[in-house]
């Protein structure tokens, strides 16, 4: 797939270079291209504007800061991302600094980031994912007790099920849990995965559901 990557910082490297791993064509797009030209050599991969890397994917992925999510869709252009699969790992994490170790959010919890973006653009394909692990446990991490879980969810079903075969390259197994609503449930499980780290610096853990 060629995948279109909005953002610059962590996570748009590291699932860059999993897409590029998985023989996938990429390209980052940031406000300051120049900023990515040593990772652009190195990973053979393309960086540009934010409507150059939305022209360029079939796939998108929105990794960027939260409060920035809509001014990056309107540099992108609606009618580049109509259409699209948007995987969506950002957060709505305010300046606030985490009391006692516990993020604040900028949404409540009957609203979301990823309905907000999803009612102001109907033609994209938002899928919420990636957004409650660490960047360095996003692609093909390693656990003893086997893949962790990766909760999506989105309103396009086919969607889902494109980031669902992302997820599983990635080594990840997915828990679809329903329409965009679920991303009020989602993207708080930031708020708990990023509490060991702030409280005893571990960042190294990941979410796995246990069936029967
Ligand atoms: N870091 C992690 O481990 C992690 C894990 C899970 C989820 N997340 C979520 O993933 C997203 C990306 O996280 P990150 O740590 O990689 O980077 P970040 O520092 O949260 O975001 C960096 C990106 O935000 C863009 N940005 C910031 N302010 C902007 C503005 N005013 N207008 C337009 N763009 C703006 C930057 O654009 P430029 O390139 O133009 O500067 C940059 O590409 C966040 O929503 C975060 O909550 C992060």
């Amino acid at each position: 797939m060629n995948v279109g990557i909005f953002g610059s910082g962590d996570v748009a490297q590291t699932l860059g270079a999993g897409f590029l791993a998985h023989g996938h064509h990429v390209c980052l797009g940031t406000r300051h291209p120049e900023k990515l030209a040593e990772w652009s050599a190195t990973h053979h991969a393309k960086v540009g504007s934010f409507a150059e890397a939305a022209a360029f994917g079939e796939v998108l992925v929105l990794a960027v800061r939260g409060d920035a999510a809509e001014d990056v869709l309107k540099f992108a252009g609606d009618d580049a991302i109509a259409g699209k699969v948007i995987i969506d790992p950002s957060n709505p994490i305010t300046a606030a600094p985490p009391e006692k170790g516990v993020l604040k959010f900028f949404t409540s919890l009957d609203d979301s980031l990823m309905e907000r973006l999803q009612q102001t653009h109907p033609k994209a394909r938002f899928v919420k994912a990636f957004n409650s692990v660490g960047s360095d446990r996003m692609v093909n991490p390693t656990y003893a007790q086997g893949p962790p879980t990766m909760f999506i969810c989105g309103n396009d079903e086919a969607a889902k099920h494109v980031v669902a075969g992302v997820c599983d390259q990635f080594g990840w197994e997915t828990l679809d849990c329903g329409t965009a609503e679920a991303a009020r449930a989602i993207e708080p499980l930031c708020i708990l995965w990023c509490i060991p780290g702030f409280l005893h610096d571990e960042w190294t853990h990941a979410f796995k559901v246990l069936h029967d």
